[in-house]
């Protein structure tokens, strides 16, 4: 996979990047933790150097496994986690680093995000600075290589980025979630921060495998997702019935085409969670789809189908 470069940084991601909420399992239901593992090493044989965790997945289960799963390939890999939004006080900082680095049994963080600005899910409003402080310190110490943030409105990002060096963004996009596209996504690209573009295939839904009745098994935080409520599901499966011969016709899976879809943006790279090998197997040989101009094209507007209904309501979710 030809790896691109993450922001102002030394360090290279591939296109696609391996999610990992699900090896945390809470919030997700029936994952189990040899299919995790088993997973992320099938990404990293199918060509995968990126891997994003969190300390908040699982309560640092998810860290342990990429942990476990890496050991053995730690300088072929770059490993990117978060700090959460209760966390963000100077000593929580590192606190929580060290015991990042801890689960994932290592001696460095490649990209160490903030999960949330400040102030989010009830977290202290720590000033933006104080944390910046921190991750600079960090830094300084070689326990991270690069600073990211994730969920930042564009206001937010252009405040953290007069305090440091911002390699990446991390937002919700993908061609059911776009609202980036008119603010952080051109400033990200005119100031080279790398978007790296969450739940990329919509949560699953642009695998197309969620038919029009589908429901969730108990524990899985989905249903609570908006594009999966009764007033935009139906112009879900519309936009996917006309997505499906475009996928077909190029011989690939729907979910190869919406993840293909978004790394066509340049300075853009798509998390895509798995919860076995078979997913990840299949996530990343989208790196390897071309799409011509006009397919982009048609993809673009049947995208809107969905999003033109959208508020502006940034989080995906109606928790
Ligand atoms: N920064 C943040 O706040 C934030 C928020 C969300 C996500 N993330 C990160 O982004 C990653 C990706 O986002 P996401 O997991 O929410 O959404 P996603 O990648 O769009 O969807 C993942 C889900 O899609 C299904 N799937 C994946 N590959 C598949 C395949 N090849 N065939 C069929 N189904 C497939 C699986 O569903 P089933 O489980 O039903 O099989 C999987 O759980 C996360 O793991 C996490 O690392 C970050």
């Amino acid at each position: 996979m030809k790896l691109r470069a993450l922001g102002k940084s030394d360090i290279k991601i591939s296109p696609v990047i391996m999610g990992t909420w699900q090896a945390g399992k809470e919030m997700w239901a029936g994952i189990d933790d040899n299919e995790s593992i088993g997973a992320i090493k099938a990404a990293y044989d199918a060509g995968i150097t990126t891997f994003d965790t969190a300390e908040v997945y699982g309560n640092g289960h998810s860290e342990k496994i990429v942990g476990k799963a890496l050991h053995d390939k730690r300088g072929d890999v770059v490993i990117a986690t978060k700090v959460f939004s209760n966390h963000l006080a100077y000593k929580q900082v590192v606190n929580s680093c060290h015991q990042s680095l801890k689960n994932l049994n290592t001696e460095y963080i490649d990209l160490y995000q903030i999960h949330w600005p400040p102030g989010s899910f009830g977290g202290k409003h720590v000033p933006l600075e104080e944390t910046m402080k921190a991750l600079a310190d960090l830094k300084a110490q070689e326990k991270i290589r690069a600073v990211g943030v994730s969920n930042f409105s564009l206001s937010q990002l252009k405040e953290a980025v007069a305090y440091g060096n911002i390699v990446s963004l991390q937002p919700p996009f993908s061609l059911f979630w776009r609202q980036i596209e008119t603010d952080s996504l051109p400033y990200c690209l005119e100031n080279n921060i790398t978007i790296l573009a969450y739940s990329s295939m919509a949560q699953g839904l642009l695998t197309g495998k969620f038919g029009p009745n589908h429901t969730f098994a108990k524990g899985d935080h989905r249903f609570k997702n908006r594009l999966f409520q009764p007033e935009h599901y139906k112009r879900v499966q519309l936009a996917l019935d006309q997505l499906r011969p475009i996928a077909d016709g190029k011989n690939i899976t729907l979910g190869q085409l919406a993840l293909a879809w978004v790394i066509s943006h340049p300075g853009t790279a798509a998390i895509a969670g798995a919860r076995n090998a078979e997913q990840a197997t299949q996530n990343a040989k989208a790196a390897s789809v071309r799409l011509s101009a006009e397919e982009l094209q048609a993809i673009n507007e049947i995208g809107k189908v969905v999003t033109d209904h959208l508020d502006d309501d940034p989080v995906m979710w109606k928790w």
